[in-house]
């Protein structure tokens, strides 16, 4: 029973009632954007929060939206720059500064683009590396909006053969690197009130692969990490998700046998590697400003490899 809040004397018309909810439950939005030393270019109010709402980024508006994309210039990160880019974000690609004959093919495949990504070398496996770049971007560039995390490596062999360096380094770069940058621009996007994680996991870190113990465990506890981290900033605007590709055609999945490789096509059921334009799809999907109801989840593209509920 609801007693006197549904006598006809305390109703209120439903269309007064529904401006009065305008938000869902959580913080209302603040008007402004404070801004910040931002270019030129994109002087205008970006929205905060995580009300429904738009995308504001069309091709007629400014490279508004600041995106780093870790692992940069690899096979996936590559192309979510490249995509990134193309739904008018800002770029940082961040990647080793020690891979200098790929730096320099990255560079001319993004000239054509006219500045709209750029190459910020860094090691995501060093702490204080991660804070001096993202610092470096929030000063010239006012903020961080968006956030990929794919910079990965991989240490195969069976545990019985692995020594702890091969597993000490594949968590410096798969996982502690996440934590790295998350710790670094999680400040910023709160005070801005808008933010977009996406940090990629593998199919192999849902299922286990033979000869990954590092991989397969770093892997599963990135959506740990992003689940937990979800939770933590769900109420500041941020969203953070995973995604987690099958097997890409990419120079990682090269290195694994032919024989093996057959093996693994034929049991995908979509008859193919995935490609690199396949996950970078779904980063840019999950990184919309109007994709602020998905927080917390883990897409997976690999092609029916593994299918959960
Ligand atoms: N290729 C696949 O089939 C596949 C499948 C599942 C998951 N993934 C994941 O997707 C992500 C991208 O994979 P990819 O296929 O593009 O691999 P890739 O090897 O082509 O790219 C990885 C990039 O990370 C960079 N990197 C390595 N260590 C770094 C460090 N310490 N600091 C900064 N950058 C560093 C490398 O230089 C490289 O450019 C990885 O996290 C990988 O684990 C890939």
């Amino acid at each position: 029973m609801c007693g006197n809040r549904c006598s006809a004397a305390s109703w209120t018309p439903p269309r007064k009632r529904r401006r009065r909810a305008s938000h869902p439950p959580g913080p209302a939005p603040r008007s402004r954007d404070p801004g910040g030393p931002y270019p030129a270019a994109a002087q205008h109010v970006l929205p905060r929060g995580n009300t429904p709402g738009k995308d504001v980024v069309t091709s007629a508006t400014p490279r508004s939206r600041v995106a780093i994309v870790t692992g940069g210039i690899g096979g996936i990160g590559s192309e979510i720059c490249m995509r990134l880019a193309g739904a008018g974000r800002q770029v940082i690609a961040v990647d080793l500064a020690t891979r200098g004959e790929r730096i320099e093919t990255f560079r001319e495949q993004i000239a054509p683009l006219q500045g709209a990504i750029r190459f910020e070398p860094c090691d995501v496996s060093d702490f204080k590396a991660c804070g001096g770049l993202v610092e470096h971007i929030e000063r010239s560039l006012g903020r961080v909006d968006i956030l990929v995390n794919a910079a990965g490596i991989t240490r195969d062999t069976s545990l019985r053969k692995m020594d702890p360096q091969q597993w000490h380094e594949l968590m410096r770069v798969n996982l502690d690197g996440v934590f790295n940058m998350c710790r670094h621009v999680v400040e910023g996007m709160t005070t801005h009130g808008f933010g977009r994680i996406v940090n990629l996991s593998s199919v192999n870190g849902q299922t286990g692969q033979f000869g990954q113990t590092n991989y397969s465990a770093a892997k599963a506890g990135v959506h740990g990490f992003s689940m937990a981290l979800a939770r933590e900033t769900a109420r500041k605007g941020i969203t953070v998700n995973t995604v987690s590709p099958g097997y890409c055609d990419t120079p990682m999945v090269a290195a694994v046998p032919q024989e093996i490789r057959q093996r693994i096509i034929a049991d995908i059921p979509v008859g193919r590697l995935g490609t690199p334009a396949d996950i970078a799809r779904a980063v840019v999907f999950l990184t919309a400003d109007d994709a602020s109801y998905i927080t917390g989840a883990n897409l997976p593209v690999n092609g029916g490899y593994f299918m959960s509920f």
